[in-house]
């Protein structure tokens, strides 16, 4: 059941500490400051990694893609209903990773099979044991999330993050004290916004809107494009994320007084993201941020959601919950049929 909450969305937004946690058991090592996943041990990859993903789990690749880079691995994303290896090089020496909550999505199934065909190495990184994207690939590993019921992706998105986290360090074969501390403290970090959230008071300010923007830059990006998917899911409203840089180069154009847009705001790229907040309130926009640091941001905006810092890659898997939150509330307000949105189905099993 629910357990006394009134959607199963909010439901598992209150079980990413406890998934995290499952997600990271008997993974990380606290003492040593090494990470070790059991189902990788047969893995072995010095080539490129291409990840291919749908929706949710897209951003979650894209997140998990500059984890890669950021430790030397050439990594890139595809839609997987984009992915066609007649253009992109695949060789054995390919590691092909499947992100899927189901382990069923057609459009990554697809792309999956095709890696397989052309010899590359498969790894699905998904929610569901015996799914068809397990048996279909070489490797797999689990995220452990949980049954996920709520048709918008919330639990598993942070846990896609972290297993991509702690995927980055095995391929890499780096690790150290301060990676593993800052997993280790995830769980009650998420448990600290969730407690103290001022997102419902956000979505009241805004829930007459027409229209969210979401921007970030670096691992914030993923993060923007994610806030807008779920807001454009429950309150079926136009919600657009965008690459912080990007807004300049045309989205700008729609900003207005009636357009509130969320900022993350976070680790070291806040100055540079504060111009573009600076160039959205200069079109009279309100401004929410999502940040670690208040005091350095919030003369700027009218609304802060606080973060604890997990560093520059892990304040961003805090700064989404909030923007969950934010969703949510919008949608119990409007009335949606949050846990089953309109037109929408939990595992989308056609191309
Ligand atoms: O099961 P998958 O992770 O492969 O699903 C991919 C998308 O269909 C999914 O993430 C979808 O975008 C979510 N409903 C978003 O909340």
């Amino acid at each position: 059941g629910k357990s006394g909450y009134d959607h199963y969305m909010l439901k598992e937004i209150h079980e990413q500490p406890t998934a995290i946690r499952k997600c990271l058991r008997e993974r990380v090592n606290e003492l040593e400051g090494s990470v070790g996943v059991e189902e990788l041990s047969e893995l072995e990859c010095d080539g490129p990694v291409q990840f291919v993903a749908c929706g949710t789990s897209y951003h979650a690749a894209l997140y998990g893609a500059r984890l890669l880079r950021e430790r030397g691995i050439r990594a890139q994303c595809f839609l997987a209903s984009e992915y066609d290896v007649g253009m992109v090089p695949v060789s054995s020496d390919t590691l092909v990773v499947g992100v899927t909550q189901s382990g069923e999505t057609a459009d990554t199934m697809s792309a999956l099979r095709a890696a397989n065909r052309s010899g590359a190495t498969t790894l699905a990184l998904t929610n569901v044991v015996g799914s068809s994207a397990a048996r279909e690939c070489d490797h797999v590993m689990y995220i452990r999330a949980g049954p996920e019921i709520g048709v918008a992706a919330t639990k598993t998105f942070a846990s896609q993050q972290v297993a991509l986290a702690m995927l980055s360090s095995v391929l890499s074969e780096e690790s150290s004290m301060e990676f593993v501390e800052r997993l280790r403290d995830l769980p009650d970090q998420i448990q600290q916004v969730l407690d103290g959230s001022q997102a419902r008071g956000v979505a009241e300010a805004y829930e007459d809107s027409d229209a969210y923007f979401f921007i970030g830059r670096g691992y914030n990006a993923p993060v923007a494009l994610e806030g807008a998917l779920k807001m454009k899911e429950i309150t079926y409203k136009h919600a657009e994320g965008f690459a912080a840089g990007e807004l300049k180069h045309g989205p700008l154009a729609l900003v207005t007084e009636k357009t509130p847009v969320f900022a993350m705001l976070t680790g070291s790229d806040i100055s540079k993201t504060l111009g573009n907040v600076k160039e959205v309130e200069a079109r009279s926009a309100p401004v929410v941020a999502v940040t670690d640091s208040p005091d350095t941001v919030s003369r700027y905006v009218d609304h802060v959601l606080e973060v604890p810092s997990a560093g520059s890659r892990f304040t961003p898997i805090l700064a989404n919950i909030q923007l969950q939150l934010v969703s949510y509330w919008v949608a119990n307000r409007m009335g949606r049929s949050i846990d089953k949105p309109r037109n929408l189905a939990k595992s989308v099993t056609v191309e």
